[in-house]
C-alpha cells in the first residue's frame, strides 16, 4: 500500500509527528506550502470563518497513493485556510482510504477531525483512523505510543 502524508505545520509541532509517522509507515511525506504573505492572526480570522489560503503546488497527486494523510494543526478550533485548500483541491480521490492526524495545544480537535471527514467523505474516500497528538507532547517528545497505535490502523 502507497501511502501519502500531506503536512501543514507553522510552528513546526505537526511537521515532526508527520516526519515520525511517514518513517513507521515508509510513507512519502509533502509540505502543504502557503503562497504569499501569511500571519498566524490573518490566518486564524480566515480558520475560524472557514476560508481558504493560496497554497503552492504541492507534488505528488492522490491518484498514485492507496492512502493519504492529512497532518494538520487546529485553529480556531477550525481547519488552518491551507489546510481547508488543499482539500479542497484534491482530485482523483473516490475510493481512496484517509486518515486524520490533529495536532493543537489543548481543544478542538474533535470538530476538525468532523470537518475533515466530511469534506473527504464527500470526495468519496473512506475514512480509516484518526489520531490526536497536543503540543506539551511534542515538546517533550511523548508521542510513540499514539503514533504507533495509529501507524497500526492505517496498515491493517
Ligand atoms: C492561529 C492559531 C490558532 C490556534 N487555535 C487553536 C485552537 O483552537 N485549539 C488548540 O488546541 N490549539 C490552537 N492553536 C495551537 C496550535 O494548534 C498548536 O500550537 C500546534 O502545536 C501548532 O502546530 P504547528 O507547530 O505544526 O504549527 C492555534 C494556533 C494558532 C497559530
Amino acid at each position: 500500500m502507497k501511502i501519502l502524508i500531506a503536512c501543514y505545520s507553522w510552528k513546526g509541532h505537526t511537521r515532526t509527528v508527520a516526519q515520525a509517522l511517514a518513517k513507521k509507515l515508509g510513507a512519502s511525506l509533502v509540505d502543504i506550502e502557503p503562497q504569499g504573505s501569511t500571519s498566524p492572526v490573518s490566518g486564524g480570522i480566515k480558520a475560524l470563518l472557514g476560508l481558504k489560503g493560496n497554497i503552492r503546488s504541492v507534488g505528488p497527486d492522490t491518484k498514485d497513493f492507496d492512502h493519504l494523510v492529512i497532518a494538520t494543526p487546529v485553529w480556531s478550533h477550525n481547519i488552518p485556510p491551507y489546510t481547508r485548500q488543499y482539500l479542497s483541491e484534491l482530485s482523483n480521490s473516490p475510493g481512496k482510504k484517509f486518515s486524520v492526524l490533529i495536532e493543537m495545544g489543548g481543544s478542538g480537535a474533535e470538530r476538525v477531525t468532523a470537518i475533515i471527514r466530511k469534506m473527504m467523505e464527500a470526495k468519496g474516500m473512506e475514512f480509516v483512523a484518526s489520531a490526536v497528538t497536543l503540543e506539551k507532547e511534542v515538546d517533550a517528545n511523548q508521542f510513540d505510543t499514539k503514533l504507533t497505535e495509529f501507524a497500526e490502523k492505517i496498515q491493517s
